[in-house]
C-alpha cells in the first residue's frame, strides 16, 4: 500500500512543525532576529496545537505548546520572578465573537445564571513591545527584569534605566510602600521608530524590521551606552510581588493607583460591563488604530474585581480571567512576483514590489514600496521570493525583508534602469545620493502626470474631479502638455474622452474655472517646486505678498524668510531661475490665474493672535474640519504641528481625542476645545 496512514502524516507534520516553531522561536525570543511575521508563527503554533488536540498521542515535553518559550542570555544577571510573569490567553477570533466567547467562559467559570447582571471588565490596548517587571521598594527602582521564561528573566536594569518614563522615585503613596513589582511593556513609538531607522540608515547601519524588534533589541542590549540611544517607551499595566499595600479591589483602580505615584498607564482603556461593552472598545478601538502612536497588535480583557480574578485562577501559566483580542495583523508573508520602476513627480525612480495580493492591516495589497535600490540590496529581495510585507497606520505599504530559504533557480539582482522606463531619458544619480532620477524633467510623461495631479489636488488648486485616470488619457493623449494647457480644455474635447459623461465635463470645466481664483500660497505649493511644501509655500507668500518680488529674489533674500535654509532657498532659486518655469507661471497668469497681492513681510508685521504658537488639533471637533481649524490657526500667525511636545502652545482637542491628548496633560499642555480655539482667534482666551 502506497498510501501513507493518516495518523503517520499527522505525526509528520507535528514533528515538522515543532522543529520549525523551536527554530523561529529562538531566532525570535533568543536573538532578536525573528524571520517570520508573528501571524505566521501564530498559524503555525495553532496549527501543532489543532494537531496535538486531535492527536493528544503526539504531544511530546519538548513541544513549543508545552513551555513558555524564551532562554536567559549569557550577558544578563538571571532574576527569578517571586510571582511568575504570565502570558495570556489569545482570542484569534477578530470578530466580535472574539469578546462575547471570552465573556461566556468567564460567566461558565463563575457559574453565573444568564439572569445573573454583565461581568465588569478593564479593556485595555495590547502593547507590541515587551513584558518588563520593574521592582520598586519604598518607592526606589531597585531592578528591572525581563520576562524570560516567566520563571526566571534578565537583570536589564541598566537599560531599563535609560528610559525617562520610568521613573526612578515613585511619587505619593508609592514611596510607602515595602516592595512594589510593577509589570508592563517597554515599546517604541512608531515615530521614533522611524527616526531611529533613519538615522541607521544615515550611519550605514542595519535597520530595525518593526518597532518591537527595536524595542526589544535596546532593552537586550549589553552595552547601555548604545540602549540610550534607542528611544524607548513604557505603559504599566498589572502587579507583580506586592508587600506593605493594599491595593484597590479592581484592575482599574488598581491602574490609577499606578498613575497616581507617577507610573506611565495608557489612558486607553476603560472600565465596561460584559461582553457588549468589550464588543464596542474592540470597535472603538480598531476605527483609531492607525491613529495611535505605537503599534498595537490588539486589546486585552481583564476581569475588573480582583476577587474574582482569585476565584477564577489559572490553567497553566495562562489566567483565566484575561484575554487578549487580535485585530488583524499588519505583517504577513507574500510572493514577490515582480519588481516595476515607477518614476514619481520629481522624477525619482522608485521601485515597487508587484505582490500576490494578501489581506495585511485591513485591507488587501499588492504593491508596496521598495523605496530605493539601496534599500532593496540591503533586505536582499529577489523575484519569486517570499517577503514580508508590513501595512501599518496610513502609511504607504512596505516590503520589510524575505523569508530565507532556497530559491528555486538563480534570479539575478535587480538593477535600475539606466534609462527612464517612461520617456527613455538617462536616469541619473547624484554623487552620495540614495535616489536615481528621471533627468527628463516635465518632458517625461511620468512626471507630467505626476506635476498635474499635485497642482490640482485638494490642498494645491482643489480642481475637483482631475483623477489619475483622466490625468493619463490627457497626457497620454497629448492633449494637456503642460499645467497651463488645462485651462484650455472644453467641454466637447472632454465629454469625447473614455469614462466621461458631458456632466462631468461639465463640472470639470467649472471646476476649473473655480481654481483660477485662488492665494499665492496656494499657487507656490501647486507649482510643485522642490522642498517647497504647504508651509513653506505659506511662508514664501507672507514674506514676499508678491509672486514678482518672489520670483527676482536672490538665495540671500529667500534665506529671510522664517524657516527657509540654504537647500530650500536654493531649491527656489533654481526652480524660477529656468525659463521654462518663469513661461508656465507666465502662461498660467495669461489663462486667468489670479489671487491678492501685498506688499510683503514689512506690511504684514502686525502681530497676529497665535503669531509664534504652536498648536496641535486631534479628535474631532463639532463644526471645523481638520483642514478648515489648520488654515484658521495659520491666518492667525500660528503653526499647525502634528505632534506634542514641551514647545506646543496649546493642544485642540475634540471628540475621540487620544494619545496626544494624555501627551498634553502629561507634559501640562493647556487643552483647548472648539470653542476655546475661536476665542482665541478672535485675539481673546
Ligand atoms: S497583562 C496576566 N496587559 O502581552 C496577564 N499584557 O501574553 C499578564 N501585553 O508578554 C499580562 N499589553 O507583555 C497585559 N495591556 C496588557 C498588555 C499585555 C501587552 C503583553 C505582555 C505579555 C503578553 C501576554
Amino acid at each position: 500500500m502506497s498510501e501513507v496512514h493518516p495518523d503517520a502524516a499527522a505525526a509528520g507534520r507535528a514533528a515538522q512543525l515543532r522543529e520549525l516553531l523551536n527554530h523561529h522561536a529562538h531566532l525570535y525570543y533568543v536573538l532578536d532576529a525573528p524571520e517570520l511575521p508573528d501571524a505566521e508563527y501564530d498559524r503555525l503554533f495553532q496549527e501543532l496545537q489543532a494537531l496535538e488536540s486531535a492527536h493528544p498521542e503526539l504531544l511530546t515535553p519538548d513541544s513549543p505548546t508545552q513551555r513558555v518559550i524564551g532562554r536567559v542570555l549569557d550577558g544578563f544577571t538571571p532574576v527569578r520572578h517571586a510571582v511568575p510573569m504570565l502570558s495570556i490567553r489569545t482570542e484569534t477570533d477578530t470578530t466580535a465573537g472574539g469578546a462575547e466567547a471570552f465573556d461566556a467562559r468567564v460567566r461558565r467559570e463563575l457559574e453565573l445564571d444568564a439572569d445573573a447582571p454583565p461581568v465588569e471588565y478593564s479593556a485595555e490596548l495590547k502593547f507590541d513591545g515587551l513584558a518588563i517587571s520593574l521592582r520598586y521598594e519604598q518607592g526606589v527602582l531597585l531592578r528591572a527584569a525581563t520576562r524570560g521564561d516567566g520563571e526566571t528573566g534578565e537583570d536589564v536594569t541598566q537599560n531599563i534605566r535609560t528610559i525617562g518614563q520610568i521613573p526612578l522615585r515613585l511619587t505619593g503613596e508609592g514611596t510607602r510602600i515595602a516592595v512594589l513589582e510593577v509589570r508592563g511593556e517597554v515599546y517604541m513609538r512608531r515615530d521614533d521608530f522611524e527616526a531611529l531607522n533613519e538615522r541607521q540608515r544615515a550611519r550605514g547601519d542595519k535597520t530595525f524590521v518593526n518597532p518591537r524588534n527595536a524595542a526589544a533589541g535596546a532593552v537586550r542590549q549589553l552595552d547601555p551606552a548604545i540602549a540610550r540611544q534607542r528611544p524607548l517607551s513604557f505603559f504599566a499595566y498589572g502587579l507583580g510581588e506586592l508587600s506593605g499595600w493594599t491595593p484597590p479591589p479592581t484592575h482599574g483602580g488598581v491602574l490609577d493607583a499606578l498613575a497616581g505615584m507617577g507610573l506611565p498607564v495608557c489612558a486607553d482603556r476603560a472600565v465596561l460591563q460584559g461582553a457588549q461593552g468589550l464588543v464596542n472598545f474592540h470597535q472603538a478601538i480598531a476605527a483609531r488604530r492607525d491613529e495611535l502612536p505605537f503599534d498595537i497588535d490588539g486589546v486585552v480583557y481583564k476581569v475588573n474585581s480582583l476577587e474574582l480574578q482569585r476565584r477564577l485562577g489559572f490553567v497553566t501559566r495562562e489566567p483565566r480571567w484575561a484575554v487578549a483580542h487580535k485585530y488583524p495583523a499588519q505583517e504577513q508573508v507574500t510572493r514577490l512576483q515582480g519588481i516595476e520602476v515607477q518614476v514619481g513627480r520629481t522624477g525619482k525612480l522608485t521601485p515597487v514590489a508587484k505582490l500576490e495580493p494578501v489581506f495585511v492591516g485591513g485591507t488587501t495589497v499588492s504593491n508596496a514600496t521598495l523605496h530605493n535600490v539601496f534599500e532593496l540590496r540591503r533586505k536582499g529581495v529577489r523575484v519569486g521570493d517570499q517577503v514580508i510585507v508590513r501595512r501599518a497606520g496610513d502609511v504607504i505599504p512596505e516590503v520589510v525583508g524575505r523569508i530565507p530559504g532556497p530559491r528555486a533557480s538563480y534570479v539575478p539582482n535587480f538593477r535600475m534602469p539606466r534609462e527612464c522606463p517612461v520617456c527613455a531619458s538617462a536616469v541619473l544619480r547624484e554623487k552620495g545620493g540614495m535616489d536615481h532620477r528621471c533627468s527628463g524633467g516635465i518632458f517625461c510623461p511620468a512626471q507630467r502626470k505626476q506635476a498635474i495631479l499635485h497642482f490640482a489636488g485638494r490642498r494645491a488648486m482643489d480642481i475637483e474631479g482631475l483623477g489619475d485616470k483622466l490625468v493619463d488619457q490627457l497626457v497620454d493623449g497629448a492633449i494637456v502638455q503642460s499645467l497651463p494647457g488645462l485651462y484650455k480644455l472644453g467641454v466637447a474635447r472632454l465629454a469625447a474622452l473614455e469614462r466621461m459623461a458631458d456632466k462631468s465635463a461639465q463640472n470639470l470645466v467649472a471646476a476649473l474655472e473655480k481654481s483660477k481664483s485662488t492665494t499665492l500660497a496656494r499657487f507656490l505649493y501647486a507649482l510643485g517646486i522642490r522642498q517647497v511644501g504647504e508651509t513653506t509655500a505659506k511662508d514664501l507668500a507672507r514674506h514676499f505678498g508678491r509672486l514678482d518680488a518672489l520670483m527676482q529674489a536672490s538665495v540671500e533674500q529667500l534665506l529671510q524668510v522664517r524657516d527657509v535654509g540654504p537647500i530650500v532657498a536654493q531649491a527656489i532659486h533654481d526652480f524660477f531661475a529656468q525659463p521654462h518655469n518663469r513661461e508656465v507661471v507666465e502662461q498660467l497668469r495669461a489663462a486667468g490665474l489670479h489671487w491678492e497681492e501685498h506688499e510683503g513681510a514689512a506690511a504684514d508685521d502686525a502681530p497676529k493672535p497665535l503669531s509664534g504658537k504652536t498648536l496641535v488639533l486631534t479628535g474631532t471637533l463639532p463644526s471645523l474640519s481638520r483642514d478648515q481649524a489648520k488654515d484658521l490657526i495659520e491666518a492667525a500667525g500660528g503653526k499647525v504641528s502634528g505632534s506634542v511636545s514641551k514647545k506646543t502652545h496649546y493642544v485642540v482637542a475634540g471628540e475621540e481625542a487620544g494619545s496626544k491628548l494624555d501627551k498634553a496633560r502629561e507634559l501640562g499642555v493647556a487643552v483647548l476645545d472648539e470653542a476655546g480655539l475661536l476665542a482665541l482667534l478672535q485675539g481673546g482666551g
